[in-house]
């Protein structure tokens, strides 16, 4: 169990974010959704993120994997400033260090699953025949190797659920960031997914920060932290 008491200095947080914040503008609609957040995740630390529906919990993750910018505060991955950083580094670092699984699976329809997974090396400028390793691999871990040439369209939801969660983790990402990663899946199907993201993240030591209604799930991980009333409170084990 990692300390979770001591403060980390953001070289030693693999995601860190520091005094975040943000408002949605649309014209005259002004959305404030939270400010102040502080959260550091340790190398290999497991975190769930609670919190009623509308919260912020999928706003604080986009912000935290910059798919969106914040408002206020900053936002560390991997010790570097993600607000210093240009676009193209900004990108290069969270093909690099983060994965991303969401509640849909957001697979590319017209690849197959192997071409899915392989997609996030390919990006990172990995040549093909060097990608379908790791990729066939970690299929084959989720229990997908005899599915390498379906597309996302002939695989059953369960299966496109593991399919993204291999494509989260090909590129051995410090963390994974898992919005609701199993909500939509059936009770069996999810406590599989779920159990082999936390298998890998034992065997990678990839830090996971996953939003979760599933309170059985939130126990399962390092701790629990309740996004309510724009802020985040750490929640009894
Ligand atoms: N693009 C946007 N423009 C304006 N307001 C937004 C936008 N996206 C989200 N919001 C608002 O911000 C608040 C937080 O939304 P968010 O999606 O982060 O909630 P959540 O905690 O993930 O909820 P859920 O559990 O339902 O997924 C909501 O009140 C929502 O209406
Ligand atoms: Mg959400």
């Amino acid at each position: 169990m990692t300390d979770t008491t001591a403060p980390l200095a953001p070289e030693d947080a693999v995601l860190e974010c520091v005094g975040l914040g943000k408002v949605y503008q649309e014209g005259k609609l002004r959305t404030p959704v939270f400010d102040q957040l502080d959260l550091a995740v340790a190398p290999g630390e497991t975190v769930a993120i609670v919190g009623a529906s509308g919260a912020g919990k999928s706003t604080m993750l986009h912000l935290l994997g910059g798919l969106d910018v914040p408002t206020a505060g900053e936002v560390y991955v991997a010790g570097q400033r993600m607000s210093k950083l240009s676009d193209a580094a900004r990108g290069d670092l969270r093909n690099q260090a983060l994965g991303f699984i969401y509640q849909f699976h957001h697979l590319l329809p017209e690849f197959t699953a192997l071409e899915n997974v392989m997609m996030p090396l390919l990006i990172g400028g990995m040549p093909v025949e060097q990608a379908v390793v790791p990729a066939r691999e970690l299929l084959e871990r989720v229990g997908l190797g005899a599915r390498l040439e379906h597309k996302p369209g002939e695989l059953s939801g369960g299966e496109r659920q593991r399919a993204a969660v291999a494509r989260a983790l090909v590129t051995r990402p410090a963390c994974v960031l898992g919005d609701e990663p199993t909500g939509n899946l059936d009770e069996k199907t999810a406590a599989k997914v779920f159990e082999m993201m936390l298998e890998l993240n034992r065997a990678q030591r990839t830090s996971l920060v996953l939003v979760t209604h599933d309170p059985r799930l939130a126990r399962r991980l390092d701790r629990t932290l309740e996004l309510t009333g724009g802020n985040l409170r750490p929640l009894p084990a």
